[in-house]
């Protein structure tokens, strides 16, 4: 059993992992006209400007641009931890943009995986307390299985009672990863997740987060500045000031690169 079964994704697993094409499925969250201006007057910023994006399915999606191009902005606001000044997301078929507060935190808890940065792992909480934190918050069961799925592939067998003091950082990133995925969201939205971690760990999260899109169905989001880590994903969008600059599909190290100097140069002009 595996959540892409369940939600009849594998049809686009393919062993060779090239199902982001779009029109093969409905995405898995869209923007429309997606806008954030933060401040006024003089302080005013227009941080995302009427993006329109989709994001497939059982698809590894980078979000990559120069730093203050709008890439954890829009991160947030799809995954409904901040509201757009206008425009909308759809997230697992629902208008977030239309709930009010309680009725968003509770589409959230069942519907959005993130994984922060700096984890935001509750210190006082061992790793199996964290990874549940959502299940519990939202009065849900744990589906041992799919406990036993996440906890193997994230390899915390033997870490699940220590505290997240008493882990590396490789580990606690694994933690919250796990935590992500416990509820089997739509979407995992991640904020460089590997930004923190040394080679060795940061692999090994790319490695987990690639695999269970193929062998999961889960779709993953992913802001990154580091070109070897977008690699890992199927899909590369690239963001320039507030503003969609362009996409690379099955995207290698050097071609993310090349993207990213010629963004540049575009962006210094
Ligand atoms: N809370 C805020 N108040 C005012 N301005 C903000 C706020 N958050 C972000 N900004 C501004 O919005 C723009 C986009 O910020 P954002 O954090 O989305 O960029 P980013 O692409 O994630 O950058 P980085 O790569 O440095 O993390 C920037 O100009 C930033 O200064
Ligand atoms: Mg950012």
């Amino acid at each position: 059993m595996t959540a892409g079964v369940d939600r009849g994704m594998t049809r686009f697993a393919g062993s060779d992992g090239n199902f982001c094409g779009m029109e093969l499925s409905k995405p898995a969250v869209a923007a429309r006209k997606l806008t954030k201006v933060y401040g006024a007057g003089e302080a005013r910023v227009l941080a995302l400007d009427s993006v329109d994006v989709d994001f497939a399915a059982a698809c590894f999606t980078a979000i990559m641009g120069p730093s203050g191009s709008g890439k954890s902005t829009l991160l947030n606001l799809l995954a409904g931890l901040d509201a757009p000044t206008s425009g909308s997301v759809q997230l697992g078929g629902k208008d977030l943009t239309g709930l009010g507060d309680n009725e968003l935190t509770a589409w959230r808890r069942t519907h959005v995986g993130f994984v922060f940065q700096a984890f935001n792992l509750l210190p006082m909480l061992t790793a199996a307390q964290n990874i549940r934190l959502p299940l519990d918050l939202a009065g849900d069961k744990l589906d041992r299985e799919w406990w036993d799925t996440v906890v193997d592939t994230l390899a915390l067998r033997d870490r699940l009672n220590h505290r997240p003091s008493e882990m590396s950082g490789g580990q606690r990133q694994r933690v919250a990863l796990a935590r992500g995925l416990i509820t089997r969201p739509d979407v995992i939205f991640a904020d460089e997740p590997t930004g923190n971690l040394d080679t060795r760990s940061g692999f090994e999260v790319l490695s987990f987060l690639r695999r269970s899109v193929r062998e999961l169905g889960q779709s993953v989001v992913m802001v990154t500045h580091d070109p070897a880590a977008a690699a890992y994903a199927e899909r590369v969008i690239l963001l320039a000031d507030g503003r969609l600059a362009g996409e690379i599909l099955h995207p290698s190290k050097e071609a993310v690169l090349a993207a990213l100097d010629e963004l540049t140069t575009l962006v210094n002009v």
